[in-house]
């Protein structure tokens, strides 16, 4: 039989929750979840699991979610809140299995209230009539009064609650790792690094997994191979600037980083490369790639190439000190510029390519947000686009773009770069999207 759980999500990165709640059941094959009840205006969600396990699996991951509580009630007033406890079809057996186990009681509120108020509330829950030890340590069971508040306008709080709901805690969500691999702690970071909490979803939406290989194109400082590590998949990145690659030496670079987490097993290596003229092996099996390719903002887009090739006819042969110039160790290849849309499209085309059957792309595009431009997603013939999840700034917005790769017999819809671009998003960005 199902058992009801809530779960009990954070108010922010909304449009971003149902993709990774979604991809994490998927990930561990919980299909019986009903998403239509998923609402981004509320952190409740209430839903039907096989058990503590299915619960447990789901959410152990997950960014943006609080955890996962076997539903036993809820309430507009606590009194309201106690009446529903008892009238449960479940109630009986619920109090009845957890009887004797060590428990503790937990309350998620935003406002704070006196300890005695605290006390008071727990003992109005005498009738669960609980016979086990209560310890604060190391509880076998936490159950939960959870209180929701609805603000009174933009920027004053709520004083009372407007509903509340009680559970036993299931599982605590990931939601530390976004204090773990904040920024501000990381030895190797950059201008181009990207924050600790959006680039853990990306890799939750993604679908990392542990022991298959990620791969980062743009690895810059390596923000998405430390998400990648942190969920157990064996990483490797590129980057077309050998100094973001080097770092600033042996105590900051990105296996510092990886270091620092003590994760380094899961570090493979990174390479200065240009993607577009990719050096890693065709049979190479990539499970997922997860980017943030370059815009143009803080750092340029780059192939390997001359602007002018003219002017380097006939020098291909230039030696120096008896040894062709271009396998010296010190030899630094001409680069030209290259368009983001014309880069897109190679992305694309290389994980349809690249990975596996129900692999993940997932990257990050930044787009305008005038109403008179239209943004046109890119997209292949053998990739699904799954998600586009929008972030937005003030006058621009990034999107995380999610494909599954389908293979040849998909025949889904293919646009390219020089179709969809009509304005440059660099060009734009630097005249204030004027
Ligand atoms: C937006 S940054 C990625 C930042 C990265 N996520 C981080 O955590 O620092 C894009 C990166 O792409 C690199 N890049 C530009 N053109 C490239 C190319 N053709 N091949 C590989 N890397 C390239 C840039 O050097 C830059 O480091």
């Amino acid at each position: 039989m199902a058992t009801k759980y809530l779960v009990y999500m954070v108010q922010v990165h909304t449009n971003f929750r149902k993709a990774e709640l979604e991809s994490l059941a998927e990930l561990y094959g919980i299909k019986s979840i009903d998403f239509t009840k998923h609402d981004e205006q509320s952190p409740f969600f209430l839903v039907e699991l096989e058990g503590d396990q299915q619960a447990r699996d789901w959410i152990k991951r997950s960014i943006l979610t609080r955890g996962i509580y076997e539903y036993w009630g809820e309430g507009a007033t606590l009194e309201e809140l106690h009446e529903n406890v008892q009238s449960q079809p479940f109630f009986e057996h619920y109090k009845d299995t957890y009887k004797n186990d060590s428990f503790k009681f937990e309350f998620e509120s935003y406002k704070g209230t006196s300890k005695a108020n605290r006390v008071k509330q727990i003992e109005s829950f005498a009738y669960l009539d609980f016979r086990g030890k209560i310890d604060l340590k190391s509880a076998k069971q936490t159950y939960t009064l959870i209180e929701e508040y609805k603000p009174l306008s933009d920027n004053v709080p709520g004083t009372v609650p407007i509903h509340l709901y009680f559970g036993r805690l299931v599982q605590r969500s990931d939601r530390l790792a976004v204090e773990k691999y904040d920024l501000k702690k990381r030895p190797y970071k950059g201008t181009t690094s990207f924050e600790a909490e959006l680039s853990l979803v990306s890799a939750n939406i993604a679908q990392v997994k542990p022991g298959t290989i990620m791969y980062d194109p743009f690895a810059g400082t390596g923000s998405f191979l430390c998400a990648g590590g942190h969920y157990g998949a064996l990483v490797v990145g590129s980057d077309i600037d050998g100094r973001m690659i080097r770092g600033k030496g042996a105590a900051q670079n990105i296996n510092s980083n990886f270091r620092h987490y003590k994760e380094n097993n899961r570090f493979l290596d990174v390479l200065t490369m240009d993607f577009t003229h990719n050096s890693l092996r065709s049979n190479l099996v990539i499970d997922t790639i997860l980017c943030d390719p370059p815009y143009g903002i803080r750092e340029a887009i780059k192939v390997l190439g001359a602007k002018d090739p003219q002017r380097f006819v006939g020098k291909e042969n230039v030696e120096i000190d008896g040894q062709k110039a271009y396998l010296r160790r010190d030899y630094i290849p001409t680069k030209k510029p290259y368009s983001l849309d014309s880069l897109l499209d190679d992305l694309l085309q290389y994980a349809s390519e690249r990975l596996p059957i129900g692999g993940r792309l997932a990257f990050w595009m930044p787009t305008a947000n005038d109403e008179n431009i239209e943004t046109i997603i890119p997209l292949h013939s053998n990739l699904e686009l799954k998600y586009n999840c929008v972030q937005e700034f003030n006058k621009w917005s990034r999107r995380l773009l999610v494909y599954i790769n389908r293979g040849p017999d998909f025949h889904g819809k293919t646009n390219h770069g020089s179709s969809r671009s009509r304005s440059n998003f660099r060009d734009r960005y630097f005249k204030n999207f004027n």
